[in-house]
């Protein structure tokens, strides 16, 4: 059963901490992706906040969780927009830092009329969160329950954060996205796996053939602590664990933009995790929380709140 998390309970809530990249999100709907050499002349522009780290970070305060991040933000005009927009979630935002004389991470994206996407992302700032930088968050991470990982920021710093959270016994979710391989004594610390096709086939190192998902999963699941979460679109997403295996399907939404739908699925998916709440229940929480948010653009601002991914999951039958 998913839970309800009310204000007065999230002090006795657990912990969870993000490390995170923050992109600004400059949209560009189109009728169809660009070819290359193609210039397309009708685009609706608009601006958006995003970057996977802090959609992630996001999405879990919205299904109710208790969110620390670190994130490194530039020196201009957005740093103070985008903070303020993260208190408004309801995350704690001590551990941001503005990084002089460099700015903070932009995302270029063509969203095409079918909600698929393309993007291109100046890191920027988000470069710079690495070394000590980091070592602000080391006893946050220490009193967690969870960290949540993508790899939008420096992979080294990934790696040392994975190999810190694993000494002092805190769990790890990382989400490899975007795609990139990891070696297998990092896999093997890593708890819970989140990942999509694309990710899937770096991962295994090979081509993979995706009629048969769970087979796919559950190979994954030799390299990782725990548990593999594979999502598949619209063809909904597999489990796998020692205990279990299951496919769960997606709902069934007009979809307009699918920017962040990974990042809402991940963030709500720990929120209730780390709650205790059956890992069943939980894809379902964050496979309903990722169909709400593809059906409007922006990332950050598609991300719903567990209210919301609530009573979306009482009306609909998956
Ligand atoms: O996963 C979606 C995110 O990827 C966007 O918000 C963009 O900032 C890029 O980081």
């Amino acid at each position: 059963m998913v839970i309800y998390i009310s204000n007065d309970e999230m002090e006795k809530c657990k912990k969870i901490v993000v490390a995170v990249s923050t992109n600004v999100d400059l949209i560009a709907r189109v009728s169809h992706l660009p070819e290359p050499g193609e210039t397309i002349g009708d685009a609706e522009y608009c601006l958006s906040y995003g970057g996977k780290g802090a959609n992630q970070a996001i999405a879990a305060a919205r299904s109710g969780g208790h969110v620390s991040f670190i994130s490194c933000l530039g020196d201009d005009a957005y740093a103070d927009t985008l903070i303020t927009s993260f208190v408004d979630s309801g995350i704690d935002v001590d551990y941001i830092q503005k990084c002089v004389r460099h700015s903070t991470g932009i995302a270029f994206i063509f969203v095409a009329e079918n909600g698929e996407n393309c993007i291109a992302v100046a890191p920027g700032a988000n470069n710079l969160l690495r070394g000590e930088r980091m070592d602000t968050i080391l006893p946050v991470i220490k009193e967690a329950d969870a960290l949540v990982l993508q790899l939008e920021i420096p992979y080294e710093s990934v790696i040392s954060l994975i190999e810190y959270a694993h000494t002092v016994d805190t769990k790890i979710i990382l989400n490899p996205a975007p795609a990139k391989q990891i070696p297998s004594y990092i896999l093997e610390k890593v708890d819970i796996l989140i990942l999509n096709e694309t990710e899937a086939m770096l991962i295994a190192g090979q081509s993979l053939d995706f009629s048969e998902p769970i087979g796919i999963a559950r190979s994954l699941l030799r390299r990782v602590g725990q548990v593999v979460i594979l999502t598949l679109g619209e063809k909904g997403s597999v489990i796998v664990s020692d205990e279990m295996e299951k496919q769960i399907p997606s709902y069934v939404v007009n979809t307009v933009d699918t920017t962040g739908a990974g990042d809402t699925f991940c963030g709500a998916f720990v929120a209730q995790w780390v709650e205790g709440v059956d890992l069943q229940d939980c894809v379902q929480f964050a496979t309903a929380a990722a169909a709400l948010s593809v059906t409007r653009i922006g990332a950050q601002v598609s991300i719903p709140y567990q209210k919301e991914v609530i009573e979306f999951m009482r009306n609909r039958i998956l």
